[in-house]
């Protein structure tokens, strides 16, 4: 857990190591992608610790025994474009997910986040939904996506996240205090240019070189 009711921060020294890297300014997109990637996967086992579970029977070959399955169907939204870099490692953890997307972009002055892309399944009422995005800075398109998946009825949501920025993180909990925050790190604050601090820069630009 951290100071934020409701956010839980991965204290895993794996993940806390690459983090360090992730954030190292000398580590070129190649590496980048590669770390974001198996960080990932590493705070996933951790955001689906408290998925629910249905007991079922399974004939083993030599007998029955008592096993669990999800309760629920999990849906993965990345959001385009720096959730892409968490998803593959994600999705082969549950390769039973689907996958929707949301493609939203962040204006450079007004920081509003706007919409580009959107496909979802249309009601999302009965899923898990595990919304990927590695940085919450003002916390504008992460309450972007979830005013979509809330529209689209999703009651559980879990935003798996890497840098956090306490502005992003009361924005979010303002309007969802529901919805469950996994995170590596939440950072000092965010700049007049709505960078978070210290951070890791443009997640999107390091991932893609772009
Ligand atoms: C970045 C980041 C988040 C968003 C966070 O995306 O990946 O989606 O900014 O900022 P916020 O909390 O202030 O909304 P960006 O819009 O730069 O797009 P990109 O991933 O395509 O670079
Ligand atoms: N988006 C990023 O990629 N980094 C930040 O610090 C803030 C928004």
């Amino acid at each position: 857990m951290s100071k934020f009711k409701g956010v839980t921060v991965i204290t895993h020294p794996l993940v806390q190591h690459n983090l360090t890297r992730l954030r190292d300014r000398r580590t070129g997109p190649q590496e980048f992608r590669r770390v974001l990637s198996e960080v990932a996967a590493l705070m996933l086992y951790e955001a689906t610790r408290s998925l629910a579970v249905s007991p079922v029977l399974v004939k083993t070959p030599l007998a029955t025994a008592r096993g669990y399955q999800l309760r629920r169907e999990v849906v993965l939204v990345p959001v385009l474009r720096a959730g892409l870099g968490m998803l593959d490692s994600i999705l082969q953890l549950i390769p039973h997910a689907r996958v929707g997307f949301v493609g939203l972009k962040r204006q450079e002055i007004s920081l509003r986040a706007m919409f580009y892309h959107k496909s979802l399944p249309p009601d999302l009422s009965r899923f898990e939904v595990i919304l990927i995005d590695p940085m919450l800075a003002t916390g504008g398109s992460a309450v972007a996506a979830m005013d979509l998946l809330a529209e689209l009825g999703a009651k559980r949501v879990r935003l798996i996240n890497l840098v956090a920025a306490p502005e992003g993180i009361r924005r979010v909990q303002s309007h969802y205090p529901r919805f469950q925050i996994f995170t590596a790190a939440v950072d000092r604050r965010l700049n007049p240019r709505g960078y978070i601090m210290p951070g890791l820069g443009d997640a999107g630009d390091r991932l893609f070189g772009v």
